[in-house]
Order: structure tokens, then C-alpha cells, then sequence
């Protein structure tokens, strides 16, 4: 044992730490409960009452002396790093510049879109994603007990009265013109929630746009036109618009607009299930009993309407192909879209 403690001691004078990690071991391996002194304290033990004392007595200088190190090396290192800061730093040189975020891909596309309607005269508006059932159904032409009502997979937050996860951005629209007196030209961007299944297709929460216009003679013509103009500014001058017949409780007629699929350049592919279309928005004539629970009179007034996803659009504009990563926060996703600040 002698011995042992022996070099034991020349190691602890030898030991010289650099760097707060190796200070770090030197106190784990000498000074902790775990460490080499105290696993030779409780060899002692079994030693006979001599023998204990003379290198008990031993030991005990060396361990102080391990703790004076220790403490030493402590104060060493702190003047050192200082100094090392002190003689390397270079005050003339320009600041490190900060790391620039990015902008979200669907925050991108959400102050795009907007930009195009304000061009020709809409308002963005606000409203909120905890709904009543009036404004995300009932005024919106969906009876109680519809079947119109499955079309969207709802999240409840308490019955009787019915409070909810808005379903879609429509429900802004009716605050709206509850509130305010044709002529209205207003869109609603926002998150909505739907009780699905996430996938790399679908998702419980996305982002909606929805279009609204009220006025005197307002026709079905003037809304082909007004999505047109959207789509080529967002898409391009030489995107294909398509109107295809639908069905939506709140718009009479209604369709559904297809453009030419931006993946294959509408020769047929996985993503527009060779079609060569890619269906994106929902549209038509507001129904005259919306027009009505909303007290404008629909024998004065027509309007239209119109609803998109942004997360599709976005997918389509830069190639994405699941859907999940909007929302996962991934950097190495998010920092992709630096070009676009
Ligand atoms: N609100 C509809 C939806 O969520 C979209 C839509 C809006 C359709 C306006 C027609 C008119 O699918």
C-alpha cells in the first residue's frame, strides 16, 4: 500500500489540467466520493490498527493535498482563459455578423397572397380559430344535422353551445359582413383544424385563404376572372386555369378550379394522378340565405367566394413533398428558404 500511495502522489503533482474538462476528471478521479482517495480510506479498513494509522495518517496529506491542487488549478485556469480572452480579442475588427432567420415558407406565402389581393382592392381581415357553431356552420347555410356537415371532421371544444376549431377561414367572412355594409372585398388567412389523420397528405391543422365579395351585380364572370389574375401572379402568366362543377353549402353555383399540373407541366405524373390538373380552390356564387344571415339583402346584393389551402399551394411552388415538415420545425428544412427573405 505504501507504494501505491507512493505514486499516488506523484501523479497528483504531475497532474496539470488545461481545459475545465480535465479539471473536471482530476476531481473525479482524485477528491469524489468516487475517486481513488476514498476507495483507498475504505481499504484501510481491513487493516490492522498500525498499520491504519500511519497510512491513514498518509493518506489524509495526501488527499488535503489533492484539495489544494484542485483549488489551486481552479484559480489558474480562470486567469489564464481570462488572459487568453484578454491578449486574442482584436476590437478593430467588425462585429460577427448575427445569423439571419428565415422566413416560414407558408409565412412567405401568406404576405405573397396577400400582396396580390391588395392590388386589386381586398382587405385582409382577422378572426378567431375558436368558433361558435353559428359562424363555422350554421351561417354558412349548413343545417343542423346536415350531412354537409361530415364533409369536415370537426373539433369540438364543448357542446350545447357548440364551441369548435374553426373547420375553414369561411367563418371570418361571416363576421365580417355581419358587421359591415356591402360594397365588401375582404380575404381571411389563418390556421384551421380538421380531425384527420396526419400523413405526408394531410394534416389536423394548415392554413386557409378565403375570398369574399359583396356588391351590386356582381357576376360569376367577374370571379373567373378576379382567380385568373390570381393564379398567373402566383403561378405564372403561363398557368391553365380549369372551372369544374362542385358542391359547397354556402355558394350556389360552385366549382372547383384545377390548374395545370406545375410538377409535369400537365403531361401526367404521380402527383396530379395523371390527370395533368391539380385541383387547389373552391369557389362560386354566395348563396342567397348566407347573404341573408349575414342581414344583406340578397334581392340588392350578390357576391362570390373562394377558399384555398396554403400548404398545398406551397408544396406545389417549392416542391415539397410532405406535409408534416411545415409544422416539425426542422432547421434544415427551414433554412432552405433563405432566398426567399
Ligand atoms: N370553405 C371551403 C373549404 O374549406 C372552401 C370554399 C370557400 C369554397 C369559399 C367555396 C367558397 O373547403
Amino acid at each position: 500500500m505504501l507504494e501505491e500511495l507512493a505514486l499516488l502522489e506523484q501523479e497528483i503533482e504531475k497532474y496539470h489540467p488545461t481545459t475545465t474538462q480535465e479539471l473536471e476528471d482530476f476531481r473525479l478521479k482524485f477528491i469524489s466520493k468516487k475517486g481513488i482517495i476514498a476507495d483507498l480510506f475504505n481499504k484501510l479498513a481491513q487493516l490492522s490498527s498500525d498499520e491504519k494509522r500511519t497510512l491513514g495518517n498518509r493518506l489524509n496529506i495526501i488527499k488535503q493535498r489533492a484539495q489544494e491542487k484542485y483549488k489551486a488549478e481552479v484559480i489558474q485556469l480562470q486567469t489564464t482563459t481570462k488572459k487568453s480572452i484578454a491578449t486574442t480579442e482584436d476590437y478593430t475588427l467588425p462585429s460577427p455578423t448575427d445569423t439571419l432567420g428565415t422566413i416560414h415558407p407558408i409565412s412567405f406565402l401568406k404576405t405573397k397572397i396577400v400582396e396580390i389581393f391588395n392590388k386589386i382592392g381586398f382587405n385582409m381581415v382577422d378572426g378567431p380559430e375558436i368558433e361558435d357553431d353559428w359562424h363555422n356552420f350554421g351561417a354558412l347555410n349548413f343545417p343542423a344535422n346536415h350531412p354537409a356537415r361530415d364533409m369536415l371532421d370537426t373539433f369540438f371544444i364543448s357542446q350545447n353551445p357548440d364551441i369548435l376549431l374553426r373547420t375553414h377561414t369561411s367563418s371570418v367572412q361571416i363576421r365580417i359582413a355581419e358587421s359591415q355594409k356591402p360594397p365588401i372585398r375582404s380575404i381571411s388567412i389563418g390556421r384551421v383544424y380538421r380531425n384527420e389523420t396526419i400523413s405526408a397528405r394531410s394534416h389536423c391543422m394548415f392554413h386557409q385563404v378565403d375570398g369574399f365579395y359583396v356588391n351590386k351585380n356582381v357576376s360569376f364572370a367577374e370571379l373567373k376572372q378576379v382567380l385568373s389574375y390570381f393564379m398567373s401572379s402566383l403561378f405564372g402568366q403561363n398557368v391553365k386555369v380549369r372551372l369544374r362543377p362542385s358542391y359547397f353549402p354556402f355558394t350556389e353555383p360552385s366549382a372547383e378550379i384545377d390548374i395545370d399540373c406545375r410538377m409535369c407541366a400537365g403531361q401526367g405524373c404521380n402527383i396530379c394522378k395523371y390527370t395533368g390538373w391539380l385541383e387547389i380552390m373552391g369557389a362560386g356564387m354566395i348563396d342567397p340565405n348566407v347573404l341573408e344571415n349575414c342581414h344583406i339583402d340578397p334581392t340588392v346584393y350578390t357576391g362570390y367566394a373562394f377558399g384555398m389551402g396554403l400548404e398545398r399551394v406551397a408544396m406545389l411552388l417549392y416542391q415539397i413533398n410532405d406535409l408534416r415538415l411545415f409544422t416539425e420545425n426542422d432547421i434544415r428544412f427551414l433554412k432552405q428558404f433563405k432566398a426567399y427573405t
